[in-house]
């Protein structure tokens, strides 16, 4: 049931907006409020009164509705909910979506909410097979965004194909799925992410190449299963995903101590790039040119060890610990060496050569060394890396309590 949760339903532009209306009644059945908005393509194909009717709402239509702005801003609109559903979610809507343009009402609540998005894709095969569609489809994955659909089927075009809206049951299940929980609800799980900097002196620092990408796929994925999530990040490229408790650090030793403050957890995934060294003292003021022939010495301490403390602990261990291993050479060998040298569960093993393209690339190709064995996964998106690694610690932990 859905007694006391609220939708906000934003209607696309598309043939299958019909299908919507039915939608709004299914979720009402189920005890949610439906809140709709209708894109002004979306009023081409269902009239206002008609989904007003059938959520027994008032449904908002325009962003300059100056009226409307003094009773319900739309930054509230779009917090309000509980989840914010696009059905039928357009090509131009998902493109506007991957892209963060907020030009109307729709776009803006989208890019103005803090809950999950959930979204039910309706177009010609041809549409939705274009590499744009497939490359916003990525982001959108990446970002956290849930799909519901397509599905194959004869279009009102008269093409056969993927791209057809899923029928509105399904689209309420997956909707109560989203907000019932799914199978991490209750968990708190850790992930670290992104390159830490070093300082040398106030404007200099020690980096590495790490974009954070795939640390954010995983812990966008995880929310995505319904885990609470805390994302420790050093200074990475991308931005963190919606729907997780964003820990903002820089050195190592900033983000020892935010994993150590955000214990107990379930799980912890330590993907950060971690410098392995700091300056014994960063220097106070720059440190200036010494003159011809001279240069400055740095002097180095090694940087704790975040993956190695937390999984030695005695109290308070999370039961899955998680980490990486960035090898360039006798991949699993060294990996199967680090996950025994550092105590964790599974080590997710990489090859960082350049030629792989894997480091600040969007795919990785990885190997799982757990005690049991290692697992081969083939080249795929970090995206789908992050759900195929999000499922296993679901089904990990699920077998834990069972046990
Ligand atoms: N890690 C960490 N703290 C550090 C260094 C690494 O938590 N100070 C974690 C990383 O987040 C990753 C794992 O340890 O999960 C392995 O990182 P990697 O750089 O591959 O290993 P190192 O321990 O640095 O070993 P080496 O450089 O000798 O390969």
């Amino acid at each position: 049931m859905l007694a006391g949760k609220r939708v906000l339903l934003i209607i696309g532009g598309g043939v299958a907006a019909f299908k919507t209306l039915t939608l709004i009644r299914l979720l009402r059945e189920r005890g949610a409020e439906v809140v709709p908005v209708l894109t002004r393509a979306g009023t081409e194909f269902v009239t206002p009164l008609s989904a007003s009717a059938l959520a027994a709402e008032k449904v908002h239509t325009d962003l300059f509705d100056l009226t409307e702005e003094a009773e319900m801003g739309h930054i509230e609109l779009s917090r309000d909910a509980d989840l914010v559903v696009v059905a039928p979610a357009t090509a131009d809507l998902l493109a506007k979506m991957a892209h963060g343009l907020a030009n109307d009402l729709a776009s803006t609540l989208l890019m103005a909410t803090d809950k999950r998005v959930l979204v039910a894709p309706a177009m010609n095969v041809r549409m939705w097979e274009h590499p744009a569609t497939r490359r916003n489809v990525a982001q959108l994955q990446a970002d956290g965004v849930i799909f519901a659909g397509p599905t194959e089927g004869a279009m009102a075009c008269g093409e056969f194909g993927p791209g057809r809206m899923v029928e509105p049951d399904e689209i309420a299940d997956a909707i109560a799925a989203a907000l019932e929980g799914g199978p991490l609800s209750g968990r708190h799980i850790l992930v670290t992410s992104g390159p830490t900097h070093e300082p040398i002196d106030p404007v200099r620092y020690i980096a590495n190449r790490s974009s954070g990408a795939q640390g954010t796929a995983i812990a966008a994925a995880l929310a995505g299963l319904g885990a609470q999530v805390t994302f420790i990040t050093g200074p990475a490229e991308v931005p963190p995903p919606d729907g997780v408790t964003v820990v903002r650090v820089n050195t190592a030793a900033e983000m020892l101590a935010a994993v150590e403050d955000a214990l107990p957890a379930d799980a912890a995934v330590f993907a950060a790039a971690v410098a392995d060294w700091r300056m014994a003292a960063a220097a106070p003021h720059k440190i200036k040119k010494l003159g011809a022939g001279s240069q400055p010495a740095l002097d180095f301490v090694e940087n704790p060890d975040i993956l190695a403390t937390v999984s030695q602990r005695r109290s308070g261990r999370p039961r899955l610990v998680v980490g990486f291993a960035a090898e360039t050479d006798d991949v699993i060998a060294n990996a199967t060496a680090k996950r025994a040298r550092k105590g964790c569960d599974w080590i997710v093993a990489n090859d960082v050569r350049p030629e792989t393209g894997i480091m600040g690339g969007s795919e990785n190709a990885v190997h799982i060394v757990r005690e049991d064995g290692v697992e081969d996964w083939p080249r795929m998106p970090k995206h789908e890396v992050a759900r195929k690694l999000a499922a296993r610690i679901a089904e990990a932990l699920a077998a834990e309590a069972e046990a």
